[in-house]
Protein backbone atom coordinates (compact mmCIF):
# COMPACT_ATOMS: atom_id res chain seq x y z
CA UNK A 1 0.00 0.00 0.00
CA UNK A 2 1.42 3.46 -0.63
CA UNK A 3 1.69 6.21 1.39
CA UNK A 4 0.12 9.68 1.01
CA UNK A 5 3.44 11.02 1.80
CA UNK A 6 5.73 8.80 0.26
CA UNK A 7 3.76 9.47 -3.37
CA UNK A 8 3.77 12.80 -2.28
CA UNK A 9 7.12 13.00 -1.91
CA UNK A 10 8.18 10.60 -4.62
CA UNK A 11 6.52 12.83 -7.07
CA UNK A 12 8.70 15.66 -5.99
CA UNK A 13 11.71 13.73 -7.38
CA UNK A 14 9.79 15.32 -10.84
CA UNK A 15 10.50 18.61 -11.90
CA UNK A 16 8.48 20.26 -13.68
CA UNK A 17 8.06 23.92 -15.53
CA UNK A 18 5.39 26.19 -13.54
CA UNK A 19 2.26 27.43 -14.84
CA UNK A 20 0.12 30.19 -14.14
CA UNK A 21 -3.89 29.06 -14.97
CA UNK A 22 -5.80 31.92 -16.07
CA UNK A 23 -9.96 32.57 -16.59
CA UNK A 24 -12.42 35.02 -15.51
CA UNK A 25 -14.23 35.04 -12.35
CA UNK A 26 -18.03 35.72 -12.54
CA UNK A 27 -17.21 39.53 -12.80
CA UNK A 28 -14.83 39.28 -15.62
CA UNK A 29 -11.31 40.05 -13.65
CA UNK A 30 -8.44 37.64 -13.95
CA UNK A 31 -8.47 34.80 -12.14
CA UNK A 32 -5.40 32.74 -11.88
CA UNK A 33 -4.03 29.54 -10.14
CA UNK A 34 -0.56 28.30 -9.87
CA UNK A 35 -0.37 24.62 -11.68
CA UNK A 36 2.52 21.98 -12.66
CA UNK A 37 0.01 19.02 -14.07
CA UNK A 38 0.22 21.27 -17.19
CA UNK A 39 0.95 18.65 -19.82
CA UNK A 40 1.27 18.61 -24.08
CA UNK A 41 -1.65 15.49 -24.88
CA UNK A 42 -1.32 15.62 -28.78
CA UNK A 43 0.22 17.64 -31.65
CA UNK A 44 -2.76 17.27 -33.97
CA UNK A 45 -5.29 18.47 -33.01
CA UNK A 46 -3.08 20.72 -30.57
CA UNK A 47 -4.45 19.68 -27.21
CA UNK A 48 -3.41 20.20 -23.61
CA UNK A 49 -3.99 19.04 -20.23
CA UNK A 50 -4.55 20.16 -17.00
CA UNK A 51 -5.53 18.79 -13.72
CA UNK A 52 -7.67 21.17 -11.37
CA UNK A 53 -8.82 20.38 -7.38
CA UNK A 54 -12.64 19.89 -7.07
CA UNK A 55 -12.09 22.93 -4.21
CA UNK A 56 -9.94 25.89 -6.13
CA UNK A 57 -12.26 28.59 -7.37
CA UNK A 58 -10.33 27.97 -10.85
CA UNK A 59 -12.77 24.73 -11.24
CA UNK A 60 -15.65 26.73 -10.41
CA UNK A 61 -14.45 29.14 -13.75
CA UNK A 62 -13.59 26.71 -15.83
CA UNK A 63 -16.58 24.64 -15.46
CA UNK A 64 -18.45 27.39 -16.35
CA UNK A 65 -17.02 29.76 -18.75
CA UNK A 66 -15.66 26.28 -20.96
CA UNK A 67 -11.97 28.06 -20.95
CA UNK A 68 -8.70 28.37 -19.60
CA UNK A 69 -5.20 29.98 -20.35
CA UNK A 70 -1.76 28.74 -19.30
CA UNK A 71 1.06 30.96 -18.49
CA UNK A 72 4.70 29.58 -18.75
CA UNK A 73 6.33 31.18 -16.21
CA UNK A 74 10.39 32.80 -16.41
CA UNK A 75 12.62 32.40 -13.89
CA UNK A 76 11.92 35.89 -13.06
CA UNK A 77 8.22 35.41 -12.35
CA UNK A 78 9.14 33.53 -9.20
CA UNK A 79 6.50 35.89 -6.88
CA UNK A 80 3.80 35.41 -9.45
CA UNK A 81 3.85 32.01 -9.15
CA UNK A 82 4.17 32.51 -5.23
CA UNK A 83 1.39 34.74 -5.39
CA UNK A 84 -1.75 32.64 -7.47
CA UNK A 85 -0.56 29.61 -5.49
CA UNK A 86 -1.48 31.11 -2.44
CA UNK A 87 -5.40 31.00 -1.71
CA UNK A 88 -7.00 33.83 -3.06
CA UNK A 89 -7.95 35.94 0.69
CA UNK A 90 -4.32 35.31 1.19
CA UNK A 91 -3.27 37.08 -1.77
CA UNK A 92 -2.03 40.82 -0.44
CA UNK A 93 -0.13 43.04 -1.06
CA UNK A 94 1.58 44.58 -4.32
CA UNK A 95 -0.10 42.82 -7.15
CA UNK A 96 3.21 41.23 -8.88
CA UNK A 97 1.79 41.28 -12.52
CA UNK A 98 0.27 42.67 -15.02
CA UNK A 99 -2.05 41.49 -17.83
CA UNK A 100 -4.13 41.44 -21.19
CA UNK A 101 -6.89 39.86 -22.94
CA UNK A 102 -6.04 37.20 -25.94
CA UNK A 103 -8.10 37.87 -29.12
CA UNK A 104 -10.37 35.35 -27.50
CA UNK A 105 -10.69 37.37 -23.91
CA UNK A 106 -8.76 35.25 -21.46
CA UNK A 107 -6.53 36.59 -19.29
CA UNK A 108 -2.42 37.07 -20.34
CA UNK A 109 0.04 37.51 -17.89
CA UNK A 110 2.85 39.92 -19.12
CA UNK A 111 6.27 38.30 -19.11
CA UNK A 112 5.42 34.85 -19.42
CA UNK A 113 7.24 32.66 -21.67
CA UNK A 114 4.30 31.61 -23.18
CA UNK A 115 0.76 31.51 -23.22
CA UNK A 116 -2.17 29.26 -24.29
CA UNK A 117 -5.75 30.08 -24.90
CA UNK A 118 -7.58 26.51 -24.27
CA UNK A 119 -11.06 25.48 -25.24
CA UNK A 120 -12.12 22.60 -23.04
CA UNK A 121 -13.10 19.96 -25.50
CA UNK A 122 -13.12 17.17 -22.72
CA UNK A 123 -12.89 16.53 -18.82
CA UNK A 124 -12.32 13.26 -16.66
CA UNK A 125 -12.81 13.29 -13.13
CA UNK A 126 -10.54 11.51 -11.01
CA UNK A 127 -10.65 11.50 -6.91
CA UNK A 128 -10.54 15.26 -6.63
CA UNK A 129 -9.31 16.49 -9.32
CA UNK A 130 -10.86 17.48 -12.93
CA UNK A 131 -8.29 16.56 -15.59
CA UNK A 132 -9.36 19.08 -18.51
CA UNK A 133 -8.16 18.19 -21.78
CA UNK A 134 -7.98 21.61 -23.88
CA UNK A 135 -7.91 22.19 -27.59
CA UNK A 136 -5.10 25.26 -28.05
CA UNK A 137 -7.07 27.96 -30.18
CA UNK A 138 -4.21 30.47 -29.57
CA UNK A 139 -0.33 31.05 -28.87
CA UNK A 140 1.47 33.85 -27.36
CA UNK A 141 5.18 33.89 -27.03
CA UNK A 142 5.84 36.55 -24.45
CA UNK A 143 9.03 37.07 -22.58
CA UNK A 144 12.85 35.75 -22.55
CA UNK A 145 14.91 34.07 -20.46
CA UNK A 146 14.39 30.64 -18.82
CA UNK A 147 11.73 28.69 -17.47
CA UNK A 148 10.52 28.73 -13.40
CA UNK A 149 11.04 25.02 -11.90
CA UNK A 150 9.27 23.29 -9.11
CA UNK A 151 11.70 20.04 -7.78
CA UNK A 152 11.60 19.19 -4.11
CA UNK A 153 8.63 21.47 -3.33
CA UNK A 154 10.68 24.28 -4.29
CA UNK A 155 10.50 26.82 -6.65
CA UNK A 156 14.08 26.48 -8.56
CA UNK A 157 15.78 27.34 -12.44
CA UNK A 158 17.97 25.70 -14.63
CA UNK A 159 20.85 27.27 -12.94
CA UNK A 160 22.60 25.10 -16.57
CA UNK A 161 25.58 28.29 -17.03
CA UNK A 162 28.46 26.78 -16.94
CA UNK A 163 30.52 25.69 -20.19
CA UNK A 164 31.45 22.53 -20.63
C1 LIG B 1 4.07 24.59 -7.82
C2 LIG B 1 2.59 24.40 -7.58
C3 LIG B 1 1.85 23.69 -8.49
C4 LIG B 1 0.47 23.51 -8.30
N1 LIG B 1 -0.23 22.78 -9.23
C5 LIG B 1 -1.56 22.61 -9.08
C6 LIG B 1 -2.29 21.90 -10.09
O1 LIG B 1 -1.76 21.43 -11.08
N2 LIG B 1 -3.63 21.76 -9.89
C7 LIG B 1 -4.29 22.28 -8.80
O2 LIG B 1 -5.52 22.10 -8.69
N3 LIG B 1 -3.61 22.98 -7.84
C8 LIG B 1 -2.27 23.18 -7.97
N4 LIG B 1 -1.57 23.90 -7.03
C9 LIG B 1 -2.29 24.49 -5.89
C10 LIG B 1 -3.04 25.80 -6.30
O3 LIG B 1 -2.15 26.72 -6.91
C11 LIG B 1 -3.69 26.46 -5.06
O4 LIG B 1 -4.59 25.56 -4.46
C12 LIG B 1 -4.40 27.77 -5.38
O5 LIG B 1 -4.62 28.48 -4.17
C13 LIG B 1 -5.76 27.58 -6.04
O6 LIG B 1 -6.28 28.85 -6.35
P1 LIG B 1 -7.82 29.14 -6.64
O7 LIG B 1 -8.64 28.48 -5.56
O8 LIG B 1 -7.91 30.63 -6.57
O9 LIG B 1 -8.15 28.62 -8.01
C14 LIG B 1 -0.18 24.08 -7.17
C15 LIG B 1 0.59 24.80 -6.25
C16 LIG B 1 1.96 24.97 -6.44
C17 LIG B 1 2.78 25.75 -5.45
Amino acid sequence: MVTKDEFRNSLAKFATGVTVVTTLDHQGALHGMTANSFTSVCLAPPLVLVCVDFRTHTHRFVESSGSFGVNILSEQQKDIGAYFARPPEDRHGEVPYQHRLSEKGLPVIEGSLAFFGCRVVDSHVHGDHTIYIGEVDEISLGGSGKPLLFYESQFTNLGLNEKP
